[in-house]
């Protein structure tokens, strides 16, 4: 059983994104566990708070990264890039040595109202990603524009298209994982 850490870029109650990310869990492959970490509670990067000492939230959310087989990502775009929440949670991560990232395979995906789906915001994480040595899943990306449309009341996602790539893209992540 691969064990796989799920970030949404997004504290939002109705969030699409973590809407996405409960897709990946409903649609992972059979040997494969998600397990979403909220970010809420995540401080903002301060040196001399991290000089002083890693605060215990921060010590916990890196630990679990490092230990998992691989990471999904569902992040939003905001102005065009990374939302802070999780600029800033990637930041304390990766000043925390052994950074969790190296090596990692990491899917990243993301949800927008709008018809370019998070293309920017995505582009900037893999940019992020390449720093810190991850092993990011290339094309065919799974950016889900419109996606007001794509949930239902419940949050379910609906929409058989993107559930096939979501579906598609979580086997890639297994593959990367099982290498
Ligand atoms: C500060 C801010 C900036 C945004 N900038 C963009 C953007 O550049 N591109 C885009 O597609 N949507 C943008 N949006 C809209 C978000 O895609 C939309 O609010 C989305 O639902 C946020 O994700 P969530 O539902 O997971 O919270 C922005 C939203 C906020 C709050």
């Amino acid at each position: 059983m691969s064990r796989v850490i799920g970030l949404s870029g997004s504290l939002r109650r109705g969030s699409l994104n973590t809407m996405l990310l409960r897709a990946c869990q409903a649609l992972a492959p059979a040997d494969m566990e998600i397990e979403i970490l909220s970010l809420s509670e995540i401080p903002m990067y301060n040196g001399d708070v991290h000089e002083a000492g890693l605060p215990a939230v921060v010590d916990n959310f890196v630990s679990a990264l490092r230990e998992a087989d691989g990471l999904v990502i569902a992040c939003p775009e905001y102005n065009r890039s990374v939302p802070a929440v999780l600029k800033n949670a990637i930041d304390w991560a990766s000043k925390t040595p052994p950074q969790p990232f190296d090596s990692k395979p990491i899917a990243i995906t993301g949800a927008s109202r709008g018809v370019l789906g998070t293309i920017m915001a995505n582009h900037h994480l893999r940019q992020i990603f390449v720093y810190l040595n991850a092993n990011t899943l290339n094309g065919p990306e799974v950016l889900v524009g419109n996606a007001g449309d794509k949930f239902d009341k419940n949050g379910e996602l609906i929409d058989d298209t993107t559930r096939q790539f979501v579906s598609d893209y979580l086997s890639k992540l297994q593959d990367a994982i099982d290498i």
